[in-house]
């Protein structure tokens, strides 16, 4: 008889015999920093995750960092009033989420990796990850080089505001390579490029779209979904295309998004991957978790340290999560 149990017999042996370790390091906290706030602006939809002033912002951050966390992502919420077709409050070192970061750099300098989203939909007034035009037969849809433009500016004002890492998230066709040849040629070939490279359309996205008022529709312009730029779920090799073109095109690192109903996809891409892999445990990720335990279903603590073990060994080396500073503390 071959005995497997021999080795889970007690806590010892199961510590001494687990194959994945999660470190603080590996987790990146998401934050959300809003425009026109007095105080700290609780999210219904994920409870536990709030809308930072940028008072707030400071003092979380500062936290995060003593936890022990490896990096933190922000995101930008600005006023209704701040919202145009083109998204120019990202682009305005004024705007909110430039001013953020700014903040945090002078506080923290290098002591933590500064990350930012490089996306238009919270700062369009129709929701959409890019500017609207008219493709060659007429129809109103998000134009990929319009946006791209918008990108470059985006990712120089996050650079001189302080981020390390730009992240741009909105799956337009070369942009990575755009924001590459924009920051060398500012001579800021310091700044790294996470890509959000494999992006699928995906159903679980709701309670950030409530976090950063991104839903769409409000226009009617350009359509209702963001299909025409994320990924569909059934599709693998698509997926596999993009994660090696923004390799191409000079990412430094690259990202799967959302993490557990692709688990599939993250072991793929860390298999063909030459830089490091991150995988994004998303909002609606984190709120089914935090729903079910709020009605006693779930254990909260066991279900946030099992989803992100098992996104780091799928192959995630890095796992973006609302879960983060929580969970550093009980890691090794
Ligand atoms: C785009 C962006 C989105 C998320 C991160 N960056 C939303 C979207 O594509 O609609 C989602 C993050 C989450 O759900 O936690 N700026």
């Amino acid at each position: 008889m071959i005995r497997p149990r021999r080795s889970r017999a007690t806590p010892a042996l199961r510590r001494l015999a687990a194959q994945t370790r999660v470190s603080p390091a590996q987790l990146i906290l998401p934050m959300f920093v809003a425009d026109g706030i007095a105080e700290p602006k609780p999210i219904a939809s994920m409870p536990g995750v709030v809308q930072h002033t940028r008072d707030s912002l400071r003092k979380a951050a500062e936290e995060a960092v003593r936890a022990g966390v490896g990096g933190l992502m922000l995101f930008g919420v600005p006023t209704a009033e701040h919202k145009d077709s083109t998204g120019s409050a990202g682009v305005d070192p004024d705007g909110i989420l430039n001013r953020a970061l700014a903040d945090l750099r002078d506080d923290l300098g290098d002591a933590t990796v500064l990350m930012a989203d490089t996306c238009l939909d919270e700062f369009t007034d129709h929701g959409h990850c890019g500017v609207l035009g008219a493709d060659g037969a007429g129809r109103t849809v998000v134009d990929n080089d319009a946006t791209l433009a918008q990108y470059t500016a985006m990712a120089l004002a996050q650079a001189a505001a302080g981020a390390h890492v730009v992240a741009p998230s909105g799956m337009m066709d070369g942009q990575v390579g755009a924001i590459r040849a924009a920051l060398d040629s500012a001579g800021r070939d310091d700044v790294l490029i996470l890509a959000y490279a494999v992006k699928y359309a995906s159903a679980f996205y709701g309670p950030f779209r409530e976090a950063v008022g991104s839903s769409l529709g409000v226009s009617g312009e350009g359509g209702g979904d963001r299909r025409t730029y994320q990924l569909d779920t059934a599709n693998r090799r698509e997926g596999l295309r993009e994660a090696r073109l923004d390799a191409e095109e000079g990412a430094d690192f690259l990202m799967v998004k959302p993490a557990m109903s692709y688990l599939d996809i993250v072991r793929e891409v860390a298999d063909l991957s030459p830089v490091p892999v991150f995988a994004y445990q998303i909002s609606g990720e984190y709120s089914m978790i935090v729903a079910a335990a709020e009605r006693g279903w779930i254990d909260r603590d066991a279900a946030a340290l099992e989803s992100v073990t098992s996104i780091v060994r799928a192959g995630a080396d890095s796992v973006l999560t609302y879960f983060a500073v929580e969970l550093a503390p009980r890691l090794g």
